[in-house]
């Protein structure tokens, strides 16, 4: 939780734009962040003459560091997020909800991790705070965003900075229709003005730091006209931070699933951007399927690199030995040992009574990859599989896997 006294607001507090500005841009223009922030508890300070603001002034600096738990000790560690995002594990919907992430941190304490993309509607219309949770293991921790409407992504990052989120990503690369619909993701490439306007009231509203994922482009656009036209805009609403998922996205005409294949991968594009934009941080993305090609493409000069499905499929491959190739750290658990730290967790999800207990498939769907390429791995995920989501099933269907593995491997 980021306390009253860090982030006091200043007096003045900030260039409010007014409603009928805000109606240049925002269609629902009745979003006031200081509302938000003193519903949360949030800056004493506040004040918004007009009750509907997009901009607040800060006193302190920007957090452009998280405070991270110390292998599960309690001692905390400062780290600037700009050496923690050399590596990324991608936002992935369904796949990485805080289960996913916390074995993800078991594995590698340094690789930054994000969260699924949340909608800026779902937290500020909906009042979806549930979607925000995790736990202090899991940081360093970004927080993605879907959205074009500056007031409700500004409040909806306030929401994320509250409940402690060092970073605010905006999502403008998902493709899908639904995205699509609620005008925002990949279309967003088509508005770089919008964008930069949505990143400025974020910025302003809220002490994080706000980063952006987006595309080499959409549809018929020139990525390279759209892409440095995309990226100086960005800069100068004040991102310092960029993740380039190095393919176009078809708008029309294809899945999701296919948005994330079919069109063809440009590393040079992405690397060209560093050359013209030396001060941004980029990270890319798209394609990689090992710590060594991660490795291999922060020698070519990015600042960093993010891994989505290869991580997902096969966490322990890559992210094991993530703190030593890419951190110069120690390296993670062996597989069998990452399931026994799992226990806790596991445990405490299963009695977690608040939430109506918790299912076992809901964390051991996210291990099924643990063992991948190993003897035994397919009797491992078939016995968590077929065993995880019944009713009352615990911790021994966990032992059971294991046991299953080793006795096929044997
Ligand atoms: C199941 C799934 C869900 C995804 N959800 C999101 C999302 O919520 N936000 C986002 O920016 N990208 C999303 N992506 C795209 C990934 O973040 C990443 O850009 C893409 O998979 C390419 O990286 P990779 O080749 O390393 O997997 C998703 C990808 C997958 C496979």
């Amino acid at each position: 939780m980021i306390s009253s006294g860090v982030v006091a607001g200043s007096e003045q507090a900030g260039s409010c734009l007014t409603p009928a500005e805000m109606s240049l841009r925002s269609a629902r223009s009745d979003i006031c962040v200081c509302d938000v922030w003193e519903r949360l508890g949030g800056p004493e300070t506040l004040s918004c003459p007009q009750r509907v603001c997009v901009t607040v002034s800060w006193n302190v600096p920007k957090m452009s560091e998280v405070s991270q738990v110390e292998n599960g000790r309690n001692a905390l560690r400062k780290k600037p997020l700009s050496e923690a995002a050399k590596l990324s594990v991608a936002p992935m919907m369904d796949w990485t909800d805080r289960h996913c992430r916390y074995l993800h941190r078991l594995l590698s304490k340094e690789t930054l991790l994000y969260t699924e993309m949340v909608t800026a509607p779902a937290l500020v219309r909906g009042g979806a705070r549930h979607l925000l949770r995790f736990d202090p293991a899991e940081q360093p921790v970004a927080l993605q965003l879907g959205g074009s409407d500056p007031a409700e992504l500004a409040a909806a990052a306030v929401m994320g900075a509250h409940e402690g989120y060092p970073e605010i990503n905006l999502n403008c690369g998902c493709p899908s229709d639904r995205v699509q619909s609620g005008a925002f993701g990949a279309i967003l490439m088509q508005d770089p003005a919008l964008v930069a306007e949505c990143c400025r009231a974020m910025i302003a509203a809220q002490p994080a730091e706000v980063t952006v994922k987006c595309r080499i482009g959409v549809d018929d656009q020139n990525p390279t006209e759209v892409l440095p036209e995309f990226l100086s805009q960005i800069v100068a609403a004040g991102v310092e931070r960029v993740t380039i998922h190095a393919r176009k996205a078809w708008l029309q005409g294809l899945s999701p699933k296919e948005n994330r294949d079919i069109p063809p991968l440009d590393y040079d594009l992405v690397f060209e951007m560093k050359q013209l934009f030396p001060h941004l941080h980029i990270s890319i993305n798209g394609g990689v399927t090992s710590i060594e090609q991660a490795a291999e493409l922060l020698d070519r000069g990015v600042d960093g690199v993010m891994i989505g499905r290869a991580a997902y499929h096969n966490p322990t491959d890559i992210l094991q030995r993530a703190d030593a190739v890419i951190y110069g750290g120690e390296i993670g658990p062996d597989p069998v040992d990452l399931v026994l730290q799992m226990r806790p967790y596991i445990e405490a999800h299963l009695a977690d009574e608040s939430r109506g207990s918790g299912k076992l498939s809901q964390v051991t769907k996210h291990m099924l990859g643990l063992f991948a390429g190993k003897p035994g791995a397919r009797h491992w995920r078939r016995h968590l599989s077929e065993n995880g989501h019944r009713d009352g099933a615990g911790w021994s269907v966990v032992e059971d896997a294991l046991d299953a593995m080793n006795h096929a491997a044997a």
